[in-house]
């Protein structure tokens, strides 16, 4: 039973577990460090090679530690509220001057271990011009070098193959749930459909 118990703390200890919880629920947890993220996306009419729809442009960030994620950040000691951590966070990271707001608000995952954590998600639309202009003050942020390694954007077509696109991008590493939020914002907010993210998933794995 020892045995068991040891691998199964490793186990755990190794694959935080996330599960989704509603925002009154979230908010109340107490404990618990709070973190909020943000995609920030563009719908685009971009064309790779003259021949393959980009669609959307949505923003993430290849961190310190080799991860990939969103924007966004631990909520400071004496921050009123979650909107206020994201905002800064993302003037930190990424010297953005847009204000999300509870409207722009998708979702919260709690975990306890190896840390009790809960991640909020907030996504907000930009024009594509927004959205470039992002990319360049980005590089001039605070945190450019440090904390953020650069702004990327995912790929969210599949090529010929039926690897190249999404599926080879779902095969990097992710920080925290950082994966499942952008599988879930991408369907939520119907930039893709339930099919064609299940496809991509599928792809990923069978690499
Ligand atoms: P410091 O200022 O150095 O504390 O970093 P930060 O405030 O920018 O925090 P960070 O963005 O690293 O997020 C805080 C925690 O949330 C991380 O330790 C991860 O566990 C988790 N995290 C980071 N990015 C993401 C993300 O995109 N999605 C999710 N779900 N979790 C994330
Ligand atoms: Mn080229
Ligand atoms: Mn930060
Ligand atoms: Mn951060
Ligand atoms: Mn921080
Ligand atoms: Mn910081």
């Amino acid at each position: 039973l020892r045995w068991v118990l040891g691998a199964l703390s490793v186990a755990m200890a190794e694959k935080a577990r996330y599960r989704r919880v509603e925002r009154a629920h979230a908010l109340g947890l107490r404990g618990f460090r709070h973190a909020s993220h943000a995609m920030l996306y563009a719908p685009s009419d971009e064309m790779l090679f003259g021949r393959i729809p980009v669609r959307y442009a949505v923003l993430m960030q290849m961190r310190f530690d080799g991860t990939l994620g969103f924007p966004g950040g631990f909520l400071d000691p004496g921050e009123a509220c979650l909107e206020d951590g994201l905002n800064r966070e993302l003037q930190e990271e990424m010297g953005c001057n847009v204000r999300l707001t509870e409207a722009d608000y998708l979702c919260s995952h709690v975990c306890q271990h190896p840390r009790p954590i809960v991640n909020h998600l907030y996504a907000r639309k930009l024009t594509l011009a927004e959205l470039q202009a992002l990319e360049v003050s980005a590089v001039q942020a605070r945190d450019h070098g440090g904390e953020v390694l650069g702004m990327v954007r995912v790929p969210l077509y599949t090529l010929r193959g039926g690897r190249g696109g999404l599926p080879t991008f779902l095969r990097n590493r992710f920080i925290g749930n950082a994966r499942d939020q952008l599988l879930y914002a991408l369907r939520k907010l119907g930039i893709m459909t339930p099919g064609e993210l299940q496809a991509a998933e599928d792809a990923s794995r069978a690499h």
